[in-house]
């Protein structure tokens, strides 16, 4: 496994695939590694010739008041988890390397109406600096294929819909959630948990899938479902950002056509925010 950090050496490395006509996988990350995301490595490492995974805490996309200093950081871990998986290229870059005029220079891809709902309504700007840094690292490596986890639901749209618009010549992957035993959707974040909060996070995928139940037993009446699961979230001990039923494609309410829908929830739990959403398939 090789460890790159600056763009010119990965360019060298992507001429040198290219001649030899290999395929390449992408994942990109922002490290503190975990299962879910090892996951998404597996999937690449089937499917290409070249895996290449990115690590890079992406400035951009954190709003001022969140977390991007105290962002979890564990590059050695990550580093030997990804030997382990037999990924051929590491790519770590610096933020100067990324954003060489500074952040507020830097030409920006806005992906619109779908980025701004949903989190990207409580996030604002969120996507915008997601879908920049995935534009880039993309010019970057220049993968056939590309891994993103359902997780992020939102954000694979995101991606979808940009790799659309601006006639992106790879394929992109959504990978299913990696949880814990109990049903916990894992996440860098989950560590900001206490013991206790980490007792009561299982309810969040407990109540999408109680809720994708009644949906696929036959109820339709999407706001007073929400309600009655708001109310349970609440007094389990979350404060919700959202929770909302939406079709699965477009992210907007669903109408009686809409077959296909996603049950998506943010909420905090003491200092972290949780996401998470589960896929309905109607007959
Ligand atoms: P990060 O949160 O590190 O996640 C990297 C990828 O791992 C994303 O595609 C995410 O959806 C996926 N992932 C995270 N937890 C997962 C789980 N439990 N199961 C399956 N997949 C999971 O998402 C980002 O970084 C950034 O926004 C990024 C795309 C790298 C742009 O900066």
């Amino acid at each position: 496994m090789e460890i790159i950090s600056d763009i010119i050496s990965l360019r060298q490395a992507r001429r040198r695939w290219q001649i030899e006509a290999k395929s390449i996988g992408f994942v990109p990350t922002m490290g503190n590694l975990h299962h879910g995301h090892l996951r998404l490595v597996r999937e690449a490492r089937e499917q290409s010739d070249i895996v290449v995974v990115s690590i890079f805490v992406n400035p951009l996309q954190f709003g001022p008041d969140e977390d991007l200093a105290a962002y979890p950081r564990t590059m050695e871990h990550d580093l030997a988890a990804l030997e382990a998986m037999g990924v051929d290229i590491v790519f770590t870059p610096s933020v100067e390397d990324i954003y060489p005029r500074g952040l507020e220079q830097q030409t920006f891809v806005e992906v619109p109406g779908i980025s701004y709902m949903i989190c990207g309504a409580s996030r604002p700007g969120h996507f915008r600096g997601v879908a920049t840094i995935v534009c880039k690292l993309f010019n970057m490596v220049q993968p056939n294929h590309a891994y993103f986890g359902d997780k992020d639901y939102q954000q694979l749209q995101v991606i979808r819909a940009m790799v659309t618009d601006l006639s992106m010549n790879l394929h992109v992957h959504g990978v299913p959630t990696v949880r814990e035993g109990d049903g916990l959707a894992m996440s860098s974040r989950n560590n900001y948990l206490t013991t206790p909060e980490r007792e009561t996070a299982p309810t969040l995928y407990r109540v999408l899938s109680d809720m994708a139940d009644a949906i696929n037993l036959g109820r339709r009446d999407y706001s007073r479902l929400i309600q009655e699961n708001r109310q349970r979230l609440v007094d389990a001990g979350f404060k919700i950002d959202y929770l909302e039923v939406r079709a699965a494609d477009s992210l907007l309410h669903p109408g009686h056509e809409d077959l296909r829908l996603v049950v998506l929830v943010a909420a905090f739990l003491g200092k972290a925010r949780l996401i998470d959403n589960i896929q309905i398939q109607l007959e």
